[in-house]
């Protein structure tokens, strides 16, 4: 490697030694003849002292932004001279040697500073320049852990890893758009959801799978919620008793999530200002009386209608209030607005065995038991005019001996916004994929 050390990582332990540090040119003070070069890499920003000789060579040289490998003496500080910005504020470089790895031009073309005024747009046009700033890379730093922290939980929890095909020959998330792809002289549509392929290797006798990969969705929507390519985490699970043994594994892995974020990134969510309430139990609220509470609030709901972005809002403030919880499972959506596959509870064809999971009033899942009778399950297709004939491999996952069984579907990027309180999704995502926005 390079580097000896990282900057974030010397500490008072080095004093004395010589070290080697790599980074980006944070800023260069220039007193007089002699300078200070603050150096920054993943780690954090250490200050390091240049003489008169190397301030009189690199002072031109050293543009913000450039990359530099620097020798120095690793000494104690003055107290009085300890800056915040500083993770290693105790300790100094006293610069030996510095090699410009490559030079930054100049002028950048958007701020790489703490607080910037650059629009999202610009910023997302320059996201490898918009990451060097903390608050954007603590955003993917933690991205990242409710990444593998996901793997975790679903592995420690006895599901197996699926990757189900994305290039698809048409999609089963009935009311999702799909994309349409030219195919060796046919059309493939690129994957709204890997709902049949879940259920399948439940099927498959693999019992309990989870897929966390990318999902398109051919929408022209224009929201801070919505992107036409996401990552959706979605697991299937079988021989369930109904789609509450669904909710209350979502229930641990959101438990298990939060806490371990809590505890692994500590610096980060502080320095994000969030803070985490790792929820006991999630209340569960069905759309009856949410009706009620919305009522209450001059909003009409109508039966066969679902929650809209202001209901759920209104709902997530009425469960922080009554529950102090950020987390409320919404039960029994009707049957009009779920897919042909959901269950049907009996005596009831009006509402779905299914639930959204709203995280600060803003649903992040949908998940349901699946109707795994074929008979049933073809008259439920017939009733949303679904020519279910046509769905051969779909329809043969029924044929052959399919246990009951339930699952959900996640977004990661939604996941990541709410528990950062980001008001827009695309600052959850490295490169946000919407109808406008196909670059870089
Ligand atoms: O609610 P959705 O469409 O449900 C399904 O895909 C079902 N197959 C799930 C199931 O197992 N029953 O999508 C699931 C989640 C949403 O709750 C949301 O978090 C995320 O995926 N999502 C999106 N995220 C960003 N942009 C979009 N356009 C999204 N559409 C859905
Ligand atoms: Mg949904």
């Amino acid at each position: 490697m390079l580097r000896t050390h990282a900057c974030g990582e010397v500490s008072e332990k080095e004093v004395g030694q010589t070290i080697t540090l790599c980074g980006w040119v944070d800023t260069l003070r220039v007193s007089g003849k002699i300078s200070f070069l603050l150096l920054r890499d993943r780690t954090g920003i250490i200050q390091i002292f240049l003489d008169k000789t190397l301030t009189e060579k690199y002072q031109h040289e050293l543009k913000k932004e450039s990359v530099v490998l620097v020798e120095g003496l690793v000494n104690k500080r003055p107290d009085n001279q300890v800056k915040r910005e500083e993770k290693t504020g105790s300790i100094e470089i006293a610069g030996k040697g510095i090699e410009l790895l490559s030079a930054a031009e100049t002028p950048l073309p958007i701020d790489v500073v703490a607080e910037t005024t650059t629009n999202i747009d610009k910023r997302l046009d320059y996201r490898f320049l918009d990451v060097r700033r903390e608050k954007v890379k603590n955003i993917f730093m933690i991205r990242s852990k409710v990444y593998s922290k996901t793997v975790e939980f679903f592995d420690k929890a006895g599901f197996v890893a699926i990757q189900s095909p994305r290039l698809t020959a048409s999609g089963v998330e009935s009311g999702a758009e799909e994309f349409k792809i030219p195919y060796f002289g046919k059309t493939a549509s690129l994957a709204q959801s890997p709902q049949v392929y879940k259920q399948m290797f439940v099927v498959s006798g693999l019992e309990k799978v989870y897929d966390i990969g990318p999902i398109f969705r051919a929408e022209k929507s224009h929201t801070t919620r919505h992107l036409t390519e996401f990552i959706g985490i979605d697991m299937e699970m079988g021989f369930i008793q109904d789609e509450n043994d669904v909710m209350t594994v979502v229930e641990e892995y959101l438990k298990f999530l939060l806490a371990e974020l809590k505890r692994v990134c500590k610096e980060e969510l502080e320095h994000l200002g969030v803070t985490i309430n790792v929820p006991k139990t999630i209340p569960k609220m069905t759309l009856t009386e949410a009706r009620t509470i919305l009522k209450d609030h001059g909003k009409i709901l109508p039966d066969n209608e679902d929650l809209d972005a202001e209901g759920e809002r209104i709902i997530g403030e009425h469960v922080k209030k009554r529950h102090n919880c950020d987390f409320v499972f919404m039960l029994e959506y009707p049957w009009a607005k779920r897919p042909f596959y959901h269950m049907r509870p009996e005596g009831n064809k009006k509402i779905t065995k299914s639930f959204d999971l709203l995280f600060n009033g803003v649903e992040i899942a949908t998940g349901a038991q699946r109707e795994h009778r074929l008979e049933i399950l073809e008259a439920q297709a017939k009733e949303k005019d679904i020519d279910f004939s046509k769905m051969t491999f779909y329809r043969d996952i029924f044929r052959y001996g399919c246990p009951p069984h339930g699952g959900i579907g996640m977004g990661l990027d939604r996941i990541t916004q709410r528990l950062l309180n980001l008001d827009n999704i695309r600052e959850a995502i490295l490169l946000p994929r919407d109808p406008e926005r196909l670059t870089p």
